[in-house]
């Protein structure tokens, strides 16, 4: 992490400054011979710009403990890269890392984020496979994405296609593979088959219903009851939910009945806990499995005896953490290519809402839900 990084001696620095500011501005079109190409590689190697960055120096409420620094240049190894950050989501997982209350988290002080999008600013001598201009992410996750400048190692990094828009760039790596994942790794569905889900507003829960549409899946989603429930409605209709519930029109002695002529569902996807959960359990058929990735509601999940005897109903969890851990570095970035892809092709879409790295704080209040509902928050910086 840079604020971890050995800074360079204040003399060596504003000499090392002075230099760079008079080659040509690194992240345009690197110059043609190859030998010109040397010298930048060995005067970039020294450091990188400062760096503004939201820091946290305990754990604690994210409002309260998280604050906008200045961070001094840092040395660019051989092997590492700069890289300037264009775009970068808060997501549940950052917040609950800062709160001190998600099973991996950076050691404090740290640099808040997780997932983003950059471009390569400079690179170290030894750097062969990525060049200033280049698109990059971090995968896997790596934290402290909320900076303007970043040096890590070169494996760090996963070229991605300049051509991507960047809100969808910096929310590729998180939320889309959680839904793929999810829909290949619990049961097998064919087309004609439905899933049942509660958050269904969320990133996860709109690349569920959009890869499942893609599949000739069916989706049952389950939303809140708030403001704007009916709009929140018909945009997930749009994105090609077959039906679109609010928990208060399933409290109802048999939500089968509402099924129509959908088949029950297998797969049941719960992001939210509580009611919400025990919702998703009734639409499940015998035999039926439900998944458990998030816990928005902050509630437990309660099981009824007769949800396990007369239905024998599975309950799992995903951790998307974990997949990344037991597969190979290549598969996770062949998967992020191909849900890149599919942005591309315009068969993945979600909402984000692109918030100037100044206001920050505003972001965060909207991700922790002090000002309603609200679109993911990307920080362009
Ligand atoms: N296990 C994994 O590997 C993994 C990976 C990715 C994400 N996740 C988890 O998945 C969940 C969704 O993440 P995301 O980034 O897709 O979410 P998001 O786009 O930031 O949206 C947040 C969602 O949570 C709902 N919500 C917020 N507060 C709630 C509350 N008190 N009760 C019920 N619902 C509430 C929102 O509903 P409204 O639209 O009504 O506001 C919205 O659907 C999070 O828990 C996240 O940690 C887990």
């Amino acid at each position: 992490m840079a604020l971890a990084r050995a800074t360079v001696s204040s003399r060596a620095l504003t000499k090392s400054l002075s230099l760079l500011s008079r080659l040509p501005k690194l992240s345009s079109a690197p110059p043609h011979s190859a030998r010109a190409l040397g010298i930048i590689r060995a005067f970039s190697a020294l450091v990188s710009p400062p760096s503004k960055a939201v820091v946290y120096e305990q754990q604690g409420p994210p409002d309260a403990v998280t604050r906008v620094v200045e961070v001094p240049p840092v040395l660019v190894k051989e092997n590492d890269v700069c890289v300037r950050m264009l775009a970068a989501p808060i997501n549940p997982s950052d917040i609950n890392s800062i709160e001190g209350v998600y099973p991996v988290r950076p050691q404090v002080p740290a640099v808040g984020g997780r997932e983003g999008v950059g471009e390569v600013h400079l690179v170290g001598s030894a750097v062969k496979d990525l060049s200033p201009g280049d698109w990059v992410i971090p995968s896997p996750l790596s934290f402290g994405t909320w900076q303007t400048y970043i040096v890590k190692d070169q494996s760090v990094w996963q070229k991605i296609d300049k051509n991507s828009p960047i809100e969808y760039a910096a929310t590729i790596s998180i939320n889309p593979p959680t839904a793929l994942r999810m829909l290949e790794d619990f049961t097998s569905l064919e087309p004609g088959d439905s899933i049942v889900q509660n958050g269904a507003t969320s990133m996860v829960g709109r690349c569920l219903i959009q890869i499942a549409k893609s599949r000739g899946i069916h989706s049952i989603n389950i939303i809140r009851d708030r403001a704007g429930s009916d709009e929140a409605k018909a945009v997930l209709k749009k994105l090609g939910a077959e039906e679109v519930f609010t928990e208060s029109q399933l409290e109802i002695k048999n939500v089968k009945s509402l099924l129509g002529d959908l088949k029950e569902p297998a797969l049941g996807l719960n992001c939210v806990g509580g009611n919400a959960a025990s919702l998703v359990m009734k639409f499940l058929r015998r035999g039926g499995t439900m998944v458990t990735y998030g816990g928005m509601s902050k509630k437990p999940i309660t099981v009824s005896t007769s949800s396990f005897i007369f239905k024998d109903l599975s309950l799992r969890g995903f951790w998307l953490h974990n997949w990344m851990s037991s597969n190979d570095v290549t598969e996770c970035r062949r998967m992020i290519d191909h849900l890149l892809e599919l942005v591309h092709d315009g068969k993945l879409k979600y909402e984000t809402e692109l918030v100037p790295f100044s206001d920050f704080h505003i972001a965060l209040d909207k991700s922790l839900g002090k000002l309603g509902s609200h679109p993911k928050q990307v920080l362009k910086f």
